[in-house]
């Protein structure tokens, strides 16, 4: 069973134009996107996720959409560090190879709706929703888990969301940091017991 992460990021820079000294003020707060994948995969620091799939939706300048894809399913190598994960990305933009990792011109609707037609059940992160507790988990299907940036979902992927009657669910009333929406995420799912 895959478990798959989108966040979308309005701001994060779309071109590698960022200081990987300075990256959560020269990026356009990319360093959330590499903080999130950190938390989407890693257990601890010698062991991660081989069945996470994450998708960050960049959106800042100077070319967007560019969506970052990170298979945990076929990557080689991989650090619990954040500096490491933000050289890839830059390494990435440059159109370096790099085993599990990608990027591509894609857009948050057009990603949304390939997750849905390839039969994962998408579920909006939102501390409004219904607990995540009291929604009806089916084991053996795989769950697409949508989150927005340091400012939420903007209002048109919001409204997209709606249209399609994708579920609202809840962490608690307390909006968390998307990483760590991600932590509990994966936390809850390990005790239904997902794999
Ligand atoms: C830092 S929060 C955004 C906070 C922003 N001020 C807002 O009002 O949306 C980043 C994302 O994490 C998710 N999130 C934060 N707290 C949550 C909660 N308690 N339950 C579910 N999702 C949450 C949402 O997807 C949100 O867009």
């Amino acid at each position: 069973m895959k478990r798959i992460f989108i966040v979308k990021s309005s701001t994060a820079f779309t071109a590698p134009i960022f200081n990987i000294r300075s990256l959560a003020s020269s990026s356009g707060r990319l360093d959330i996107i590499c903080r999130c994948i950190l938390n989407a995969f890693f257990i601890d620091k010698d062991m991660f996720r081989r069945n996470v799939v994450f998708y960050g939706v960049l959106e800042g300048p100077p070319d967007p959409p560019k969506t970052i894809v990170v298979d945990g399913s076929s990557i080689d190598s991989f650090l619990l560090d954040e500096v490491w994960v933000a050289n890839v990305i830059l390494d990435l933009m440059h159109g370096k190879y790099f085993k599990g990792f990608n990027i591509l011109k894609m857009s948050f609707n057009s990603l949304v709706n390939l997750i849905r037609a390839s039969g994962a059940k998408l579920l909006y992160l939102h501390e409004d929703g219904i607990p995540i507790e009291n929604y009806g988990f089916e084991l053996g299907a795989d769950y697409c888990f949508i989150l927005g940036d340091q400012i939420g979902l903007d209002r048109d992927s919001e409204k997209l969301l709606i249209s399609m009657g994708v579920p609202m669910v809840s962490l608690g009333r307390i909006a968390y940091l998307s990483s760590q929406c991600i932590w509990l995420v994966n936390n809850f799912m390990d005790g239904l017991g997902f794999e």
